[in-house]
């Protein structure tokens, strides 16, 4: 504790300098020595000083002066007052400006000695006490999100301190990153927690609709707008708006949303009067948005006024050390969803997860566990609980997969080998299902019946 300990000692007599010093290099402080307040200053502005004696009749400067300075300096800095008088009124003085504590001199190095163990066990209190602090309030502040990985720590650093403003987040990552859920955390600790967040998937409404899905429409206005209706802009009025996949949003829609972000101001579609509402925006793509304003599919002026605070998501595999605590929490939530036993995962199991790349990061992990949860015949996720895709004993192009790999009842393994063959179609022809069912033998409809059955996407 001694040795990143440093101790600065103030005194306009050498011999007085000298005998302290001497006294706490024996002891295996860290010493520096200066002969006067702005000596003393220059030292402390130079380094971490944590405690300093200093005398107080001294120069122009007392110590009084000297303990405001370094007090401005770094507050944390414990000052000892030491004065030659025993004069209580200076020392009561000194201690109500923020003095540690006092010495009379001559010097009791006994009392040196226990000043300075005091003092670090307190540093050491008010540094844990800190992180603590600091870690609870990053626990509360953005809920629900498992990660033990720095990389992701400064993400979440950034997110947290984000949510206290009305600054435009966009948050970028590849998919099942955990973009939704670090919107909804950044809402949930925004002062604008108690007012709604509106989730718009701009993906998954065509474009004639998504305009007036957002500004509303008046009656008559097009076909089949048969009453008027308000947008969702005015549902998150005083709360967030939450724009998913923005990348998705064509360019005349960008124009019209790029306008109400600049003037605070929206017309319903087939409406003249214009309206106010006052939104936090959030959004949210997997797309590469800088090359999609190259290629002139994304405006560039829209991008800045998304893009004020930009929270990039790592990869699962740039964080692989987050894999066993999201393991552990999926079959939590699994286990308890499906009322089962299951507590915790094989070591080869968790080695198979381990080498995985997860193209689907978190999600696909969660889909993963979810799967073997269920399949799961004791309290132990087994290496066969896994899908096949992940097994590096099958890389051949079609599963011929050993029957070991399959437990449960015969209806079970069935079902098992069957998703796993569906699985590997699917992977191996990039997800179009028009291709996987050909390769299956199957018609395309028997497939998404069973892509259905087995809750598969
Ligand atoms: N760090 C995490 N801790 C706990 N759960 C997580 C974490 N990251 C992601 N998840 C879970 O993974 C799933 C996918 O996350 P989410 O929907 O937020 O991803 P996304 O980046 O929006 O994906 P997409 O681009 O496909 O929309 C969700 O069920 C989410 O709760
Ligand atoms: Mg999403």
């Amino acid at each position: 504790m001694k040795k990143n300990y440093s101790v600065l000692i103030v005194d306009d007599e050498k011999i007085q300098r000298d005998s302290l010093s001497g006294f706490l290099k024996k002891g295996g402080y860290q010493t520096f020595t200066a002969a006067n307040a702005d000596q003393a200053l220059q030292i402390a502005g130079g380094q971490t000083i944590d405690l300093v004696f200093t005398d107080f009749k001294m120069g122009d400067k007392t110590g009084y002066d000297l303990l405001l300075e370094l007090k401005q300096l770094n507050p944390e800095i414990s000052v000892v007052i030491m004065t030659a008088f025993g004069t209580i009124e200076s020392a009561v003085k000194a201690m109500k400006a923020g003095a540690y504590d006092y010495l009379t001199k001559p010097i009791d190095l006994d009392e040196v000695e226990i000043i300075l163990q005091r003092a670090q066990e307190l540093r050491h209190l008010v540094r844990e006490n800190r992180s603590l602090r600091n870690r609870l309030r990053e626990k509360h502040k953005l809920s629900g999100i498992i990660t033990n990985s720095p990389l992701m720590a400064e993400t979440l650093s950034l997110a947290a301190r984000s949510a206290e403003s009305k600054t435009s987040v966009l948050i970028q990552g590849e998919s099942g990153t955990g973009k939704e859920l670090i919107a909804r955390a950044i809402h949930q600790a925004s002062p604008r927690s108690e007012q709604p967040m509106v989730t718009i998937n701009c993906a998954a409404i065509s474009e004639n609709l998504l305009e007036s899905e957002l500004f509303g429409h008046e009656k008559g206005s097009f076909t089949g707008a048969v009453r008027q209706k308000p947008g969702r802009v005015e549902e998150a009025d005083g709360g967030t708006l939450f724009l998913d996949e923005v990348g998705d949003i064509p360019l005349p829609i960008q124009v019209k949303l790029l306008r109400f972000l600049q003037f605070g101001e929206f017309q319903r579609v087939g409406g003249s009067e214009s309206l106010r509402v006052d939104i936090r925006l959030i959004s949210a793509t997997n797309r590469n948005l800088e090359e999609m304003i190259r290629d002139n599919t994304f405006r560039e002026d829209f991008f800045y006024r998304l893009n004020v605070i930009n929270i990039q998501l790592p990869p699962l595999r740039q964080r692989k050390e987050d894999i066993p605590l999201l393991i552990d929490h999926f079959i939590r939530k699994y286990a308890t969803r499906n009322e089962k036993q299951v507590e915790q995962i094989s070591n080869d199991a968790l080695d198979l997860l381990m080498k995985y790349d997860f193209p689907g990061n978190v999600r696909e992990l969660e889909n993963i566990i979810e799967r073997a949860v269920v399949l799961c015949r004791d309290r132990i996720i087994q290496k066969s609980d896994l899908p096949l895709t992940l097994q590096p004993l099958r890389s051949g192009s079609a599963p011929n997969a050993p029957l070991e790999f399959y437990s449960g009842t015969f209806k079970d393994k069935v079902e098992a080998f069957e998703r796993d063959l569906i699985e590997t179609a699917l992977q191996e022809n990039n997800f179009n299902q028009t291709k996987a069912a050909k390769a299956l033998g199957l018609n395309e409809r028997n497939l998404r019946y069973k892509l259905q059955k087995y809750g598969m996407k």
